[in-house]
């Protein structure tokens, strides 16, 4: 499935996975951790891959350089089918994939220098290219200054910066980031973030990420994965993955329960009481900046209705206001319904929750 989003021009995907499959075998279990996951990237896309604890994010991701060898189907990078190179092919190949790892994976005996090196002096580049490389790289993280420390010396933002460095030592077409930023605190992981970003934007890469915070996911993808049991459930554009998830499991991470912080014993009682009664909960889905103010002029036309605001998850982001507004509407469930009707007749996204007995 090709997808939409940022395309500069080359029209080829630089990213093709198609039918690919992972089962772990060992002596006494097998495990099905991937199963017919296909998409494509283009040249400066950015994907985050998201989806429950096992569900297979990592294992999807490391298959996308042949870290761990998938069972089925193929990988192409720029056309090159790395799951039919040989060893020697593969590790040219592997030269257009960077890597960065949660827990930054440097050599403790090694200084940032050296560990920025690393993939160079492997690859046999000789040691005076090396060294320009190098500086121009750790410039470019702005950690020059570090050079000769080592990665005990370095705060974990920093630690970060030089795993990015290390990974486009080969300069990458593609950038893979494993939860980049969850060994990090919240103001480092944004740092972190918009180095990512920056860089990303700055070199076209294709960045390929995976991750649990939706934050990470807002600041930087264009498109969102989302991975239920080792299957692709969906692949949707952010702004509508944000406005309205396509599948159960994307609607699971995103609840707008758990993005609004509703009080429990008023969701809980709602989904035990299906259907419209005197206070209703509804929530409705925001994916343009006037939306609110649509819902709230059609609730204005039934004066008999009371409402509440009990909880509204909406940002903005790159221009389009996207999230959830949750509403407990009161009054004779006959008006409620009407009105109900009318917001879907409007294709004003609404859900109803269920409704409580006592008030919010
Ligand atoms: N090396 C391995 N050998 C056997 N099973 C594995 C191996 N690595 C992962 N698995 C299993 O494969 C499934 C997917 O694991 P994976 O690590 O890809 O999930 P994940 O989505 O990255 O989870 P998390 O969010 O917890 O990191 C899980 O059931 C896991 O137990
Ligand atoms: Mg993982």
């Amino acid at each position: 499935m090709s997808v939409p989003g940022r395309s500069l021009g080359a029209s080829h995907p630089v990213l093709r996975v198609q039918g690919l499959g992972c089962t772990y075998t060992s002596d006494r279990q097998r495990v099905v951790a991937l199963r017919d996951v296909s998409f494509e990237l283009r040249q400066a896309e950015r994907l985050a891959i998201v989806g429950e604890s096992g569900a297979g994010k990592s294992t999807l991701l490391r298959c996308l350089n042949l870290l761990v060898r998938p069972t089925h189907g193929s990988v192409e990078v720029d056309g090159q089918v790395l799951t039919s190179l040989g060893h020697k092919e593969l590790t040219l190949a592997r030269h257009h994939i960077g890597m960065i790892f949660q827990h930054f994976a440097l050599l403790h005996r090694r200084t940032i220098r050296e560990n920025v090196a690393l993939p160079l002096e492997l690859a046999g580049v000789p040691r005076a290219k090396i060294s320009q490389r190098v500086d121009s790289l750790l410039e470019r993280v702005r950690l020059l200054d570090k050079a000769d420390a080592y990665p005990a010396q370095l705060s974990g933002g920093q630690r970060q910066r030089v795993g990015i460095a290390r990974a486009l030592a080969h300069s990458p077409r593609v950038l893979l980031c494993d939860e980049p930023t969850s060994a990090l605190d919240a103001e480092t992981a944004r740092h972190v973030v918009a180095l990512l970003d920056e860089l990303s934007k700055e070199l076209n890469l294709t960045l390929v990420f995976v991750t649990h915070q939706l934050e990470l996911v807002r600041a930087l993808a264009d498109v969102v994965a989302v991975l239920d049991g080792g299957a692709l459930s969906e692949l949707t554009p952010i702004t509508q993955f944000l406005a309205q998830p396509r599948s159960a499991a994307g609607r699971r991470l995103l609840t707008p329960e758990a993005q609004m912080k509703l009080p429990h014993h008023l969701v809980d009682e709602a989904r035990r009481h299906a259907g419209v009664g005197p206070s209703t909960l509804l929530t409705f889905a925001i994916s343009s900046t006037d939306a609110t103010s649509t819902i709230f002029q059609m609730l204005f036309r039934y004066p008999q209705l009371h409402v509440d605001v009990v909880g509204a998850n909406i940002e903005s982001t790159r221009g389009h206001s996207t999230g959830s507004l949750s509403l407990l509407v009161h009054g004779a469930p006959a008006v409620i319904q009407e009105a109900i009707a009318a917001f879907e007749q409007q294709t004003i996204p609404v859900e109803v929750v269920g409704h409580v007995r006592s008030a919010a």
